[in-house]
């Protein structure tokens, strides 16, 4: 009989632990109904954006970048890129539409520490990172007399453009939080560092990462008309017509457009399935209240949201055992690479699943069962925010009137230029993103949509940017 009781208390505690998943899964469910609703809310901020200031939780931050790059740019430039896990420093030889791009670069993880301390701090160490990037190059790197060497500067997080090339911080989001930086011009912090590093250099461009890819999308492909970031955060930039923005109250550009940084990262909206798992998470962060569609959707968050379900089936249903495996207390803890290896785990009795719970959470002895559910949660999380981000890019294609077919029956082609790491590997997101987003636009008009890698675009992009804005053009 203690055999029979302890039977019986095991599958009463499996009982539970099923029952707590399977409510988590209906939760997070996204019907195709409830996406297109999504696609309406996002198209409604979005018009609500544009049209005064603080008129919508979407920014839809005006980049002043007016004039795409049409592939004819030439020169050497520098760019920085700093706002994910990793902040990188490139080289980039333009060599006009005959030689292409030749880049050159050089990418570290920013540490930790750097992210939430001061802004003397944070801009120090990468002027210091480009100072010794710069010391290594050759004689024909160097400037001509009488001239500075330029940068674009792609700094991945809400500015406030004041021109193209300065701009203050909104706000931080994703891991950073630095008080002192906030309100102040990004330009004249990292200015002020590249001279106390005594580096001799010109900021000609101060673009958002979305806006660098969607520039270095533009160089090789002219039907670009977007760009979305599936990364450590997730944003979007486009196209937009100049006289579709009411708050613009600049000179009609010539070209009659201007690219928009819509944020969407902040964007809220009832139809978004939220859990209270993602509750806790948002209550929990750096910057409650507010990146609620980043939260469900960019690879910072995706790990922590499994663990956080992990957490309460081991502690509810004791899913590990009697004892609660301490390491799943920690919180990110559970990253998203490692959520994307267990997801892709295709060996039969999952034994990538096992070895990253035991590398990481020090999980022993999990059985065929238990890591199933695991995999389990794993495409339940994946799949809500791939098929979140698929929304949000329904709801620009609306904005903008690409979502249907000419009067003429024939459909504009539209590419997307896409980037980040989320994206770039995380396949089964990828693909879960890409066919809800042929599912939600339909067949015919699938077809023009294109949604093409544009890798490190954003570097990049923001050279190309520094091109065309340099202070050394002819006028
Ligand atoms: C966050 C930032 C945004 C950036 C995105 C992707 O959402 O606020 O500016 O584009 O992450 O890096």
């Amino acid at each position: 009989t203690v055999v029979v009781r302890r039977e019986m208390k095991k599958s009463s505690r499996w009982a539970k632990a099923i029952a707590i998943v399977k409510e988590f899964e209906e939760k997070c469910e996204t019907p195709c109904e409830k996406l297109r609703q999504v696609a309406d809310a996002m198209a409604i901020e979005m018009h609500a954006g544009l049209a005064s200031e603080g008129g919508s939780k979407l920014k839809m931050i005006i980049s002043y970048v007016d004039n795409l790059p049409s592939g004819n740019e030439e020169g050497l430039f520098y760019a920085l890129d700093l706002g994910g896990t990793n902040f990188r420093v490139l080289r980039v030889h333009l060599g006009g539409r005959e030689k292409g791009v030749i880049s050159q670069e050089f990418e570290e993880a920013i540490p930790p520490h750097l992210m939430t301390r001061s802004s003397h701090e944070l801009f120090d160490y990468i002027a210091q990172a480009l100072a010794k990037f710069v010391a290594t190059e050759s004689e024909d790197s160097r400037p001509l007399p009488g001239r500075k060497r330029e940068l674009g500067f792609t700094f991945s997080f809400p500015v406030r453009q004041l021109s193209v090339a300065s701009g203050t911080l909104i706000k931080w989001t994703k891991g950073f939080s630095i008080e002192d930086a906030v309100g102040e011009d990004v330009v004249g912090e990292l200015t002020k560092a590249l001279d106390r590093v005594g580096l001799d250099m010109h900021v000609a461009a101060l673009v958002n990462d979305t806006i660098g890819t969607l520039a270095g999308g533009r160089f090789y492909n002219p039907d670009v008309i977007a760009a979305v970031i599936l990364g450590t955060g997730t944003n979007a930039a486009y196209v937009e017509r100049a006289q579709a923005i009411p708050k613009w109250h600049g000179p009609l550009p010539k070209s009659g457009e201007m690219v928009i940084n819509t944020e969407w990262g902040n964007f809220r909206s009832s139809h978004i399935p939220l859990t209270e798992y993602d509750h806790a998470l948002d209550a929990e962060s750096l910057n409650p209240g507010e990146q609620i569609f980043e939260k469900t959707i960019s690879g910072m968050y995706l790990g922590e949201i499994v663990r956080r379900v992990l957490l309460r089936v081991a502690e509810e249903a004791a899913f590990f055992g009697d004892k609660v495996p301490e390491k799943l207390r920690v919180p990110f803890i559970l990253r998203t690479p490692v959520m994307s290896a267990m997801h892709h785990d295709t060996s039969s009795d999952l034994k990538i699943v096992a070895s990253k719970l035991k590398d990481v959470l020090e999980i022993t002895n999990t059985s065929l069962k238990m890591r199933k559910v695991v995999v389990s949660l794993c495409e339940i999380v994946a799949t809500r925010g791939a098929r979140s981000s698929a929304a949000g890019i329904y709801g620009i294609l609306k904005k903008i009137d690409r979502d249907t077919l000419k009067e003429d029956g024939e459909a504009q082609k539209s590419v997307i230029a896409l980037d980040g790491g989320l994206f770039e590997h995380y396949t089964k997101f990828r693909m879960c993103m890409e066919s809800t987003l042929k599912e939600l636009v339909g067949e015919k008009v699938g077809k023009n949509i294109v949604i093409e890698h544009s890798k490190d675009g954003s570097g990049i992009g923001a050279a190309l940017l520094a091109a065309s804005h340099s202070k050394y053009l002819e006028a």
